[in-house]
C-alpha cells in the first residue's frame, strides 16, 4: 500500500512532447533522445565498498582520464594556484601567463623533487613554489630556480630537473587535467559535449557559490543518487507538484550521458497532467522566491510558460543579460549531463549547477561533494565565491548561500548514510538497477569495468 498513483510510462508525457509545446525554438541536441540499450545486470557491491578495487580505479581510472580540476576564474593573475587533490594524488593547476593562450595555465605532481615533500597544501598566490623542508624553489613554469647548498648535489642536472608535468586543458571555462602523457585530446574525450554546449555555454558565467562536503559514502554511490530522479517521489516529496521526476529522458553518449527532468509539471506519483495547473505555478514560483500572486495563469493556461517567463524576468535581472529569446526548458528545467568518470554540467539556466565527486583521499566509505552554482552575469567579472567547506558531521544548511538546495541534500545525504551501512552488509552482494531511469548508473559502471579491464 501507498499514496502514489499507478500509472505506465506509457501514461506520461514525454520530455520530447513537452518541448514540443515550448513558447520558443528549442536547442537541437534538446531534441535527441538516446535511450539506452545496456540491459538489466545487476551491480556488485564491491565496486562501492573493496579497498582493492579502489586502489585499481586509482591506477587504471583516475590516471587515465580527463577530470575536471577547477574553473579558470578561480585562479585569474600569474601566481594564483589550486590544489586538486584526487585519492592520494595530487596536482597544483597554476597560471603561468595571462590570457588564454596554450601553456597560460599549467599542471604539475604536487610533489618536491628532492625527499617528497608536498609543495603546497593550499590553494593561493605565489612567485614560486618553495619547498618547506630544505627550500628546494622551482619556477611557475616549473623549471627549477634554486637549490640549498647546490655544491652537494652535482648529480643533479638543474637544466632537467623541473616539476613533471600533467596534461591541461579547458573548456567551457572548467580546467581539466590528465595524468596520461598519452592521451587523447581533451574535446575528443568529451564526445559530442562540446557541440552540444555551443548551445547553452557556460563560459561566461561567474561561480556565483561553491560549497564542498565531505558524504558520508562512497564517491560512486553518492554520485549514484545524483544522476537519477527516480529517488525523487520518496525522498524529496515536496517537490513532486512542481517536478515531473518520472517524466525525466535519460540520454546515453559513449561514456558521457545526461537527463533531462522537467519542471513546472507535476509529478505523475501525484496526477502528473491532471493536476491542477494553478498549484503547479504556486508550489514552483514560491520554491524559486516569487511571489505567486504576481503572475497569472491564462484560462486554460499551462504553468510551464508562465514559470519560464518568471525565470527570464528574474534570472535577466540578475545577470544584466537579455533572456527574452531562451526557450522555456532551458529556463525552468534541469538539463544535466555527465562527463565520466564525475562531472556533471547543467545546461540549463533555472537550474545552474555543477557537481563533482570525487573520493576522499583513498577512504572507500566517504568521498568529496562540490557543488558550484554558475551564474551569468553582465559587465565586468564578478570575482569567484570562494569555496564554503562543510565537515561530514555537520549540515548542508552550514552553506546557506544555498538556499532551499541545503534541506533537499540533506534528504540525499541522511539516505548515503545508510546505503554505504547496508552495502558493506549485504548478503546479496550486488545492488539491482531500472531498465530505463537508472541507466545512467549502469552505463557508468560498464564504462569503469571498460576502464579496469584495459589496463589488464
Ligand atoms: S624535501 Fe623538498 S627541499 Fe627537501
Ligand atoms: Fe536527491
Amino acid at each position: 500500500m501507498n499514496e502514489f498513483v499507478a500509472f505506465q510510462r506509457s501514461d506520461m508525457e514525454s520530455v520530447q512532447e513537452l518541448l514540443c509545446q515550448d513558447t520558443f525554438p528549442v536547442p537541437a541536441p534538446l531534441l535527441e533522445h538516446r535511450p539506452s540499450t545496456l540491459g538489466t545486470h545487476d551491480v556488485a557491491t564491491s565496486a562501492y565498498t573493496s579497498q582493492a578495487i579502489h586502489d585499481l580505479e586509482v591506477e587504471r581510472v583516475w590516471k587515465k582520464v580527463w577530470q575536471w580540476a577547477c574553473r579558470t576564474e578561480e585562479i585569474p593573475n600569474v601566481g594564483d594556484h589550486i590544489i586538486y587533490d584526487i585519492a592520494h594524488l595530487s596536482v597544483i593547476v597554476v597560471r603561468v601567463a595571462e590570457g588564454d593562450g596554450p601553456g597560460a595555465i599549467r599542471a604539475f605532481h604536487n610533489v618536491c623533487l628532492h625527499r617528497g615533500t608536498q609543495l603546497r597544501v593550499s590553494d593561493g598566490n605565489v612567485p614560486m613554489f618553495r619547498c618547506p623542508f630544505h627550500g628546494w624553489t622551482w619556477n611557475l613554469d616549473g623549471s627549477l630556480n634554486w637549490i640549498s647548498c647546490e655544491w652537494d648535489f652535482p648529480h643533479v642536472d638543474q637544466e632537467r630537473f623541473a616539476l613533471p608535468q600533467i596534461r591541461v586543458d579547458a573548456w567551457q571555462g572548467f580546467v581539466f587535467v590528465n595524468f596520461d602523457a598519452d592521451c587523447e585530446p581533451l574535446d575528443v574525450y568529451l564526445e559530442n559535449l562540446p557541440e552540444h554546449f555551443t548551445h547553452f555555454p557556460l563560459e561566461d558565467r561567474f561561480i556565483a557559490i561553491h560549497v564542498e562536503r565531505t558524504m558520508p559514502a562512497n564517491w560512486k554511490v553518492t554520485m549514484g543518487a545524483f544522476i537519477e530522479a527516480y529517488h525523487s517521489v520518496v525522498t524529496h516529496p515536496q517537490i513532486l507538484p512542481y517536478t515531473g521526476d518520472a517524466n525525466t529522458q535519460y540520454d546515453i553518449y559513449d561514456r558521457h550521458s545526461r537527463m533531462i527532468t522537467p519542471f513546472a509539471v507535476a509529478s505523475p506519483h501525484i496526477g502528473g497532467r491532471s493536476y491542477e495547473q494553478g498549484e503547479i505555478l504556486r508550489t514552483i514560483l514560491s520554491y524559486r522566491g516569487t511571489d505567486p500572486e504576481a503572475f497569472e495563469l491564462p484560462e486554460g493556461g499551462r504553468a510551464r510558460p508562465v514559470a519560464a517567463a518568471d525565470a527570464r524576468r528574474r534570472i535577466g535581472a540578475i545577470a544584466g543579460a537579455d533572456l527574452s529569446n531562451v526557450c522555456d526548458s532551458l529556463m525552468v528545467d534541469a538539463v544535466e549531463y555527465f562527463v565520466f568518470p564525475n562531472f556533471m554540467p547543467w545546461a540549463a539556466y533555472g537550474s545552474p549547477i555543477q557537481y563533482r565527486f570525487r573520493p576522499n583521499g583513498d577512504d572507500v566509505n566517504s568521498c568529496l561533494m562540490t557543488v558550484m552554482m554558475l551564474m551569468p552575469f553582465a559587465g565586468d567579472r564578478p570575482p569567484a565565491a570562494k569555496v564554503t567547506k562543510i565537515p561530514s558531521n555537520r549540515p548542508w544548511s552550514d552553506a546557506p548561500e544555498l538556499g532551499g538546495l541545503a534541506a533537499i541534500f540533506e534528504q540525499d545525504t541522511s539516505n548515503l548514510h545508510r546505503v554505504q551501512k547496508g552495502l558493506r552488509a549485504s548478503p546479496r552482494k550486488s545492488v539491482t538497477l531500472g531498465d530505463y531511469q537508472e541507466a545512467r548508473i549502469r552505463h557508468f559502471h560498464q564504462n569503469i569495468d571498460r576502464y579496469l579491464a584495459a589496463g589488464s
